[in-house]
This record gives structure tokens, sequence and C-alpha cells, in this order.
């Protein structure tokens, strides 16, 4: 082939782990429901930045530290964090990856989050508790989106590394990692049961 890819951008879809994730999620669920009830400031600021639904991450944005379930998640999320920079070919040694932020994303029918990237970390993600059949994909832009000034529109039936957007479905159990500067957002949720995910960051020292 005379023309080869180059400065590709990955984006890492997986399970959690294999067995034992209904009681898991469950208990995340359990959990989810918990810290909107205790979350006063968080509601409030809900209404007014996350149109309908409710997010933990102006108010409790560390609840990892908070409670055990969410403890577990993060242990369980570094091994596919790792693995995820592995095939960035991030030089890790001698470096320790942390989990800095995470929070709760709970979207009832009409909900939506807008476009947005994650500052003050190199790798974040989704994990998915609650996904109701038909509920909101997570859509990735390409980043050079703004550079393609004059460039033609691209054929529907583009192969997929060439389109400028990826739509990942929703799917309870699994994650989806990406850099953290790649902007997504997650369009209304048509469906009329809640969509719940746990959104983080990780960064490294
Ligand atoms: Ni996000």
């Amino acid at each position: 082939m005379p023309t080869r890819a180059f400065f590709s951008t990955l984006i890492y879809s997986a399970r959690l782990q294999a067995a034992g994730l209904p009681r898991f999620n469950d208990d995340l669920a359990g959990a989810c429901a918990l810290v909107r009830e205790n979350d006063l400031a968080g509601r409030r600021w809900s209404e007014k930045n996350y149109r309908g639904g409710y997010t933990s991450y102006a108010s409790l944005p560390r609840l990892h530290r908070m409670s055990s379930v969410f403890a577990t998640l993060e242990r369980k999320l570094l091994v596919h964090v790792c693995r995820f920079a592995r095939l960035l070919d991030l030089d890790l040694r001698g470096r320790k990856v942390f989990m800095t932020d995470c929070w709760v994303n709970i979207m009832p029918e009409g909900a939506s989050h807008s476009l947005h990237l994650h500052p003050m970390s190199f790798v974040s993600g989704t994990y998915y508790v609650r996904t109701p059949p038909g509920c909101a994909q997570l859509k990735f832009e390409d980043p050079r989106l703004d550079r393609f000034m004059a460039a033609p529109p691209r054929r529907a039936n583009a192969r997929a590394c060439n389109r400028q957007f990826v739509a990942y479905p929703a799917k309870a159990g699994h994650l989806t990692l990406f850099e953290s500067w790649l902007r997504h957002q997650v369009s209304t949720n048509q469906t009329e049961q809640e969509r719940i995910s746990i959104s983080f960051n990780y960064n490294w020292s």
C-alpha cells in the first residue's frame, strides 16, 4: 500500500470483567441513586448546567474516595486504563497512573450532554451502569475538524477511519476510554428509563 495512516486516535471499549456484572451494577446503581439523593448542591447545579439530568461533576467529583463501591470500580478500571496506555505506547515506566475524578451522570428522558473534553487529565472514560435499550450513544468528533478548511464532504459510506464522527453505543457493564482531549457528546436520551453512567479522569506522575 502506498499510503499509510499516522496520528491515530484510539478509542477503547471493553467489558469491565468477565462475570459478576449484574450484581456489581445493582450495587453501583444503588450508590448512584444515594449520591443524587444526598447531593442538594449537585442537583441545583445540574438544573442549570445538565439539562434535565443529574451529575455530581461539580459537587462530588471524587466519589472513588468517598464510597467503597466506587473505590472497587476504580481498581477494576485501572487495569483497562493501563492496557489502553500500552496501546498508545505511553512510556509509564517508573510513573504512576491514578484516578483524579469520578462522578455520576443520570440522564432521564430528554437529557443530553453537549460537546466537551476533559481538562487536567490524559485518559478519560465512562462506565455504563444502566442503559435502557435504544438510549443515547457516546459520539466522538474528529479532533482535526477545525482544520479541514476546503475539504469536500465525506462519502456517506466512508470507511470508519475516515469518518468525522463516530458513535459508540452505551452498554451496561462496558467502559469506553479515550484520550482526554478528544471532544465528545451524548445526544438526547429518548428512552423513558434513566441512563446511568460513571465518568472518570486519570492523570499520571
Ligand atoms: Ni465527557
